[in-house]
């Protein structure tokens, strides 16, 4: 690790600002200094001071033994880091988000975010940002950490008037009641030679459980593959979920966290790895808080010898849910993916194998050893096999997460879980899998949603994040939120992807679109992006063009 420091106060020719220093000191106290630990670390100044100044930044290499560059670069790479260079002014201690993304689109944020900058007694930052996970609850505005669903401008205002900033614990199945019911037996069983490891993966194998986070790698095979890589091995969960559409994960993490903790310590077991990640959104303060509880009731008085579990905290990025990204982050870098190979189940987390898995892939554990694989893979409709947690939200009259078969069509799920569509609306078409899955219409409503049967289309499921859009909404409109989306979020590592999206937005913010050459620049985007968000990125311009050419007209 390079040395930063030199004559005695001094940093890369900078003069330490012992205050700033003795505040950071103060901050960290006896918590360690190692690389790993910087994004914890900004943290702690951005939530204290509310903003991160040049001398902290400064004073935290110097305390870390970093280069303050590094430093500088991972801070400014993550929205929830707002660096202030010398002599400008920091932004008011109170930040209010309001999500723009699709849903909250629909739902009027342009609109409440209009009405709420143009007021100028608010003394708050009020800042556009991408989806909050809670689109069920469009539009929604986040004052400081509290989450203010169904948002108006009132509402907002009362939220600031009465100091309401701070997100409240979610009411969970504690430790004692998820014990209660039997819970963390079927892990007890494992450790104590009950279960055979080879036997729980071949389990997993036969029940059909793909992986949930978006890429639907199947869950026994990736655990084979672990089990045979040399240790010491790591497992990270990834409960960043940042998917425009997408909030399951909080769903059963708000209601049920014990089930994936049990899960995530029986994957532990079966691979034989050392140290557990969990890297929760920042979004996410409500869970943080209560998931902080229930890791600390388990681990003082766990129900067999539990390793090492780390909870790291996202910063506002979406592709730090990209695996290698993720893995980047927890390493407290900035989240820029990997170009593979090697793949992170080799070299992963700090070099070593690494097995990285959704929540919700570890929520069902539990469910699969106890009653059976054959009770998971026997869901399904039209041909397909096991559950789908759908995240759905729009003109349906029940948003919400929808737990139904794998292969439901869209007209199904709108029929019997949705009840139906809201009172004006006629369906007009979906996104399928969030901001990256594409736009279909309503005239492909019966082709059974899963993975591998909407990419015929030029559509996935991914996370199964599914935006229903009526004759009130237009795809073009849509199409255009997804990719200024993309624009914001992409890393900016490769030319196709942080320029594509660029030139793509300036293109379909035009009256009539160049469409020969969005074409030409979804193509380069596609083939030469090094990670997904880049190579989906074109999927709802070209959805938008393919199914909804009349809007074009
Ligand atoms: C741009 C991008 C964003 C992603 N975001 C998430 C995410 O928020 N949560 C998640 O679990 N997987 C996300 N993934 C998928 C992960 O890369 C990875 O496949 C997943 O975490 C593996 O777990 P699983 O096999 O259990 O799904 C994302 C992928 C890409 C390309
Ligand atoms: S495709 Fe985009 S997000 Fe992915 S590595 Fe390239 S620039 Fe970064
Ligand atoms: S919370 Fe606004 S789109 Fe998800």
């Amino acid at each position: 690790m390079k040395r930063t420091r030199g004559k005695k106060g001094r940093v890369m020719g900078r003069v330490m600002d012992q205050k700033a220093l003795a505040d950071i000191r103060n901050l960290l106290k006896g918590e360690p200094r190692t690389r790993d630990m910087l994004i914890e670390h900004l943290h702690k100044i951005q939530d204290h001071y509310h903003h991160i100044s040049q001398s902290h930044i400064l004073a935290l290499a110097s305390e870390m033994n970093l280069p303050m560059a590094e430093v500088y670069e991972t801070a400014t790479f993550y929205h929830h880091f707002d660096v202030i260079k010398e002599g400008n002014t920091p932004p008011p201690s109170l930040t209010v988000r309001v999500c723009d993304s699709l849903t909250c689109e629909m739902f009027g944020a342009k609109n409440l975010i209009r009405e709420l900058q143009s007021d100028k007694s608010l003394k708050v930052r009020i800042q556009p940002v991408p989806c909050v996970g809670r689109c069920d609850a469009a539009p929604v505005a986040v004052v400081g950490t509290y989450p203010v669903e169904n948002a108006d401008a009132v509402k907002v205002k009362n939220a600031i008037a009465s100091n309401q900033t701070e997100a409240d614990s979610p009411v969970c199945i504690s430790y004692e009641d998820y014990k209660k019911d039997g819970g963390y037996e079927t892990l007890v069983k494992c450790v104590n030679g009950k279960h055979d490891r080879e036997d729980i993966i071949k389990q997993l194998e036969d029940s059909n459980l793909r992986g949930l986070g978006g890429a639907g790698f199947p869950v026994g095979k990736k655990w084979r593959i672990l089990k045979d890589q040399p240790k010491p091995k790591l497992i990270a969960i990834n409960i960043d979920e940042g998917e425009p559409g997408t909030f399951k994960d909080r769903y059963y993490l708000e209601r049920d966290p014990h089930r994936f903790i049990e899960g995530t310590l029986i994957a532990h077991w079966a691979i034989e790895a050392e140290t557990i990640y969990i890297y929760l959104r920042d979004e996410y303060a409500g869970c943080r808080k209560m998931l902080e509880h229930e890791l600390s009731l388990l681990k003082k008085n766990p129900p067999c010898e539990l390793p090492p579990i780390y909870l790291r905290r996202g910063a506002g990025a979406y592709i730090c849910g990209e695996e290698s990204a993720m893995i980047e982050s927890i390493e407290g870098k900035k989240g820029m993916p990997r170009l593979r190979p090697p793949y992170v189940a080799q070299v992963g987390l700090f070099g070593r194998p690494t097995l990285e898995q959704n929540m919700e892939s570890m929520h069902w554990l539990r469910d699969i050893i106890e009653k059976g694989p054959e009770w998971f893979a026997s869901n399904g409709r039209n041909g397909r096999k096991g559950l789908r947690s759908f995240s759905v939200s729009g003109r349906i009259q029940k948003p919400g997460v929808h737990l139904a078969p794998a292969g439901i069509t869209m007209r199904e799920l709108i029929d019997e879980y949705c009840g139906g569509m809201l009172p004006g609306h006629e369906f007009y078409g979906y996104f399928p899998g969030g901001a990256s899955g594409g736009i279909l219409p309503a005239s492909l409503a019966d082709i059974p949603l899963d993975f591998d049967t909407l990419q015929p289309h030029g559509c996935f499921i991914g996370s199964a994040a599914i935006v229903v859009l009526s004759n009130q909404d237009n795809a073009r409109t849509m199409a255009l939120n997804a990719m200024r989306f993309f624009e914001d979020e992409s890393c900016g590592q490769c030319t196709p992807c942080r320029v594509g999206t660029a030139k793509a937005v300036k293109l379909m913010e035009q009256k009539d679109w160049d469409q020969p050459l969005l074409e030409e620049l979804a193509r380069a985007m596609e083939d030469a992006s090094i990670c997904g968000l880049g190579q989906a990125a074109p999927n709802p311009l070209r959805c938008a063009i393919k199914y909804f050419p009349e809007e074009f007209e």
